[in-house]
């Protein structure tokens, strides 16, 4: 969501600029643009794509080497030419990029309006950026970091912003909270990006800016940083980026969704490595370790997530309540934040994040941590919010994803929670010895069993071929797998844009079952050993009103085969497991489905792949 990039050093800023753009793009926007300070302001900027701002640009006077550049995912205002961001101040001295809302951006308009501001934009940044000329007004000679400070402290919101002005022209400003920011430390040169995606290929040195905190950068000057409130100097934590640009690149893939399914057998493995030894006979996490006594006594784990990663938390309380015997409550984070939930001292909060910046999810941790829970990050993105602010967590080491659509974070995701919750009932002493290794030796097998089920990619797109036209699907799936069916349908809406549901297979009857017509794909997981039978009386009674039946099967199944219209057969492993293969054939489904349907696999509509606001 808006994506940020900036650079002030001795190379030209605009290719620097755009190549920053596309890199972000995987973020979602609907318009991009950039500033170029050279002697003088030049602002570009074009609704659409970051290859239309280069198409506009490419006859104009591209000079400068320090410029700004933004690509906008709308909020105030709709996505345009003027609500696209740089934004200047009235005089046209100073511009901006801001990724964030505003909240209190009525208010300071209506005082700015006042003292004789106007505005092109219906959007709250356009506000910002006047509230800064109108500091710069008041208090004459104020360095230009402590005029945008001080502008900060009257802004209630979330927000990363960098600034330049024309008066200072070497010099960028940096500030942030809520949103993220990296700055990255090159010879006589700074890069500021939202994440480190466009910074990689230019330096590893990077430091994230601390929530609260404002930065200011010139070449050859050191980095100074400090805080917005108390205007206090910090001391820049400088860390070495463990990214490689290859990540970062489609790898002779079409789309990156299709290079991270087919990264899955190794993003796995690489979630366990050094966690697990079925030899040995032990699962370990550095961060339980860490906090054993807490673990020890917790009497509740809370998880908080959105979207795809709620999944991945629904699937833990199976895990976490049947292996270790804990109670666990599973919460979307955005209802969490504002339902003032019952979180004690004795409850863990696990946050469940591929970005780590997820709004709503920083916020329920906030609220868990003022209510003295231990809060343990679960995360993709290493140095992200969230993995800063948790007490303690571990990272699924599933590498950058591109993709808007989470596939390999999610079985990452769902890998890290089964080695917890094995964890977890072996200190509880709650798993028999024989069922532990029967399931270490089981997991350590599932990235071999994913790359089989990759090897049926040619039947589920012939499938998708058969159902790509249908408006609507129905996914259904028991215990386990209830929460697949959930992130299949969600995999199938998001990306091809065909409306999809997910529903415990037997609560069909309780409404869905009024949907089924001989239109309507019902894409049914019966790999479950225990609802086995249960799961062939749902799919019989859907083939009784004529629906279509894709069966998610155990290799050898025959029942099953018996009735449904297609089935997919994937490996036979233990029933806590099956989630880490099932979910691969409803990935690939849409994936192809959308492929089919043209859409853009990557970076679906409205969608935003980090969601930075509320
Ligand atoms: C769907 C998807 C989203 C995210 C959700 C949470 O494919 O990716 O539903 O799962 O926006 O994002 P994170 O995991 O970054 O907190």
């Amino acid at each position: 969501m808006c994506g940020i990039v900036a650079y002030t050093g001795p190379k030209k800023a605009y290719p620097i600029l755009i190549k920053g753009l596309q890199r972000l793009e995987y973020r979602g926007y609907d318009s991009a643009g950039v500033a170029l300070l050279n002697g003088d302001i030049r602002v570009y900027k074009r609704k659409g794509k970051v290859s239309e701002l280069e198409d506009f640009a490419k006859d104009k006077n591209l000079s400068g080497s320090v410029g700004i550049g933004h690509t906008r995912w709308a909020t105030h205002g709709k996505p345009d030419n003027i609500n696209a961001h740089p934004h200047q101040s009235g005089d046209g001295n100073i511009v901006l990029v801001h990724n964030g809302i505003i909240e209190n951006y009525a208010v300071l308009k209506e005082a700015l309006s006042e003292n004789g501001h106007t505005f092109k934009s219906e959007t709250d940044t356009e506000v910002l950026v006047h509230l800064i000329e109108e500091i710069q007004n008041q208090y004459n000679n104020l360095p230009l970091e402590e005029v945008v400070r001080v502008a900060l402290t009257k802004v209630i919101g979330a927000y990363a912003i960098v600034v330049i002005d024309k008066k200072d022209p070497d010099k960028i400003i940096a500030a942030r909270r809520q949103s993220p920011l990296v700055i990255g430390i090159g010879e006589d040169e700074y890069y500021i990006a939202s994440d480190a995606t466009p910074i990689v290929e230019h330096t590893k040195h990077v430091v994230y800016l601390g929530d609260g905190e404002i930065a200011s950068v010139e070449p050859k000057k050191e980095l100074q940083i400090k805080t917005i409130d108390e205007n206090e100097t910090q001391i820049p934590a400088i860390q070495e980026l463990d990214m490689k640009i290859e990540q970062l690149e489609k790898g002779g893939y079409d789309y990156f969704m299709l290079k991270e399914i087919h990264e899955q057998p190794k993003s796995i493995a690489d979630c366990m490595r050094g966690r697990i030894s079925a030899e040995d006979g032990w699962v370990l996490l550095g961060g339980v370790e860490e906090q054993a006594k807490k673990f020890a006594e917790a009497e509740r784990i809370i998880i908080a997530s959105c979207g795809t990663s709620w999944h991945a938390g629904l699937i833990a309380e199976y895990l976490i309540e049947d292996l270790a015997r804990l109670p666990v409550e599973v919460e979307y984070a955005s209802e969490l934040r504002y339902r003032n939930p019952i979180i004690t001292d004795k409850d863990i909060v696990l946050a469940i994040s591929q970005s780590g910046e997820t709004a709503d999810t920083l916020a329920a941790l906030q609220i868990a941590k003022e209510k003295g829970a231990l809060i343990y990050g679960i995360v993709n993105a290493v140095g992200s919010s969230i993995a800063r602010m948790t007490d303690a967590g571990s990272y699924i080491h599933a590498g950058p994803e591109i993709g808007v659509a989470s596939t390999k974070a999610f079985t990452g995701q769902v890998t890290l929670l089964t080695l917890m919750a094995l964890s977890l009932a072996k200190k509880r002493g709650t798993i028999t010895d024989e069922y532990f290794q029967k399931l270490l030796v089981e997991i350590e097998k599932i990235p071999g069993k994913v790359e089989q089920v990759m090897k049926l990619n040619e039947q589920i797109e012939y499938i998708a071929g058969e159902i790509q036209h249908a408006n609507n699907a129905l996914y259904l799936g028991r215990g386990y797998n209830f929460p697949i069916a959930l992130e299949g349908a969600l995999k199938l809406k998001e990306i091809s844009y065909i409306h999809a549901e997910g529903y415990p297979a037997a609560e069909m009857k309780h409404g869905p079952i009024a949907l089924i017509d001989e239109n309507m794909p019902v894409v049914v997981i019966c790999t479950n050993k225990s609802a086995y039978e249960k799961i062939i009386s749902n799919v019989q009674e859907v083939k009784a009103r004529k629906g279509m039946v894709i069966a998610i099967v155990t290799e050898g199944d025959k029942e099953i085969k018996k009735i449904a219209d297609y089935t997919i057969e994937i490996p036979d492993t233990e029933e806590p497991l099956t989630p880490l293969l099932s979910v691969i054939p409803l990935q690939l489904l849409s994936y192809h489905i959308a492929v089919m349907r043209e859409c853009n696999v990557d970076q679906p509509r409205n969608l935003a792949k980090s969601v930075t606001v509320e």
